[in-house]
C-alpha cells in the first residue's frame, strides 16, 4: 500500500481546536485520508466528510477508515471540490465548523508511473486526477505553439517557456507526437543549453510538468470556485483552512480571504502563513513548499467561548 505522509498536520489540528471541538469538517482533498484519520480519532464525537476526485485514493481512504464509515462519522464522496455544495448538500449533514484543502497531489498519484505525474519514471503523459477529461499528451499534441508557451509560463512560471514551446512543436512534426514522460524530459532537456542545465538546482522539467498538471485538471479556477463556495457553507464561528504547494495557489488563496475580509466575513489569522518546521522538512522533504492559511469566520470567536 502506498503511503502519504500528512503535511502540517498538527498545525491543522491546532488551528481546527481554537474554537472548541469541531463536530464536523469537511476534508476536501481527502487523498489517503491522512487528515481524516487524525481529526476522527483526536474529537471522538466529529463527523468527517472527505471529498476526492480521484476514485483510486477514495478507495485507498474508505478502507483506512472503514470503521468510521460503519459507525456513521465518516463518508466518502467521489467529486471535485468545485461541486462542494452540492456535495454537502446530499450527505444531509449540516453546516461544518470547518473545511479544510490540502492541495496538489499525493504520493499515490506521484507514485504510480501509470497516472504520468512524475517527470522521474517512464509513463504515459495522462496526469489526470479524476476519471475524464483530456490528458497532458492531448493537450502536449493539440496546443499551437504560443498557447504552450504562455501555459508553460503562466501555469509554471517556466522562464524558458518559449523555446520548450518551440522544442515540442519541433518534436511533433518530426515525430508525430509525444507520448510518455520520458520523451517530454527528454524534448525539454534538448532545448535547454546543458550550461544552463547544470546551473539549475531543480529538475528542468519541473515546471512544465507543474503546468501540465494543472492545466489538465483545471486547479486555479477548481481552487477559486471551491474556495468561494467554503466561504458560503461554513458555520459563522468556524474556519477554513488551506494548505497550497506553489505560490500561483497560495495567490488565489490569499486574494480570496483578504476578499472575505473586505466584505466583512471575518479575519485571515494569523496574517503570515504557516510553514512546516525544520524537523518536518527533514523527516517529509515534500512538505518543504507548503504553505498554509486560515480564514476564522466573523463568529469564530464567539464560538471560542464554548
Ligand atoms: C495532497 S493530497 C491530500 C492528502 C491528504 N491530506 C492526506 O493526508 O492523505 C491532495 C488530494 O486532493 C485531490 N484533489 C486535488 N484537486 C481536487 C479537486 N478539485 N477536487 C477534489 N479533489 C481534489 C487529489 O486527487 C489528491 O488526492
Amino acid at each position: 500500500m502506498i503511503e502519504h505522509v500528512p503535511v502540517l498536520l498538527e498545525e491543522i489540528v491546532t488551528q481546527l481546536e481554537l474554537a472548541g471541538k469541531p463536530e464536523f469538517i469537511v476534508d476536501a482533498t481527502l487523498g489517503l485520508g491522512g487528515y481524516a484519520e487524525r481529526f476522527l480519532s483526536r474529537w471522538n464525537s466529529c463527523r468527517v466528510l472527505g471529498i476526492d476526485r480521484d476514485p483510486m485514493a477514495l478507495q485507498q481512504a474508505i478502507v483506512r477508515l472503514s470503521k468510521e464509515k460503519e459507525e456513521g462519522r465518516f463518508i466518502a464522496s467521489e467529486g471535485n471540490f468545485r461541486q462542494i455544495g452540492q456535495i454537502l448538500d446530499e450527505t444531509g449533514w449540516e453546516k461544518p465548523d470547518s473545511i479544510v484543502f490540502d492541495l496538489g497531489v499525493s504520493n499515490l498519484q506521484l507514485a504510480l508511473s501509470e497516472r504520468g505525474f512524475s517527470f522521474q519514471e517512464e509513463g504515459p503523459l495522462d496526469m489526470r486526477m479524476g476519471r475524464d477529461g483530456r490528458t497532458a499528451a492531448d493537450l502536449l499534441n493539440s496546443l499551437p505553439q504560443e498557447e504552450l508557451r504562455r501555459l508553460f509560463r503562466d501555469y509554471g512560471e517556466e522562464p524558458h517557456a518559449g523555446a520548450i514551446a518551440k522544442g515540442i512543436v519541433a518534436y511533433r512534426q518530426h515525430k508525430g507526437s509525444i507520448r510518455t514522460t520520458v520523451e517530454l524530459v527528454n524534448v525539454i532537456r534538448g532545448t535547454l543549453p546543458a550550461p544552463l542545465q547544470r546551473k539549475m538546482n531543480r529538475h528542468p522539467a519541473r515546471r512544465v510538468f507543474q503546468a501540465l498538471r494543472i492545466a489538465v485538471n483545471d486547479e486555479m479556477e477548481a481552487l477559486s470556485e471551491g474556495l468561494n463556495q467554503a466561504g458560503r457553507l461554513v458555520k459563522e464561528t468556524g474556519c477554513v483552512v488551506v494548505v497550497s504547494y506553489h505560490s500561483l495557489e497560495d495567490k488565489i488563496v490569499k486574494h480570496t480571504f483578504n476578499d472575505w475580509e473586505s466584505a466583512g466575513m471575518g479575519r485571515r489569522t494569523p496574517r503570515k502563513a504557516i510553514q512546516p518546521s525544520p524537523e518536518e522538512v527533514e523527516r517529509n522533504y515534500k512538505s518543504r513548499s507548503a504553505m498554509m492559511r486560515v480564514f476564522r469566520m466573523a463568529g469564530f470567536e464567539a464560538g471560542r467561548k464554548r
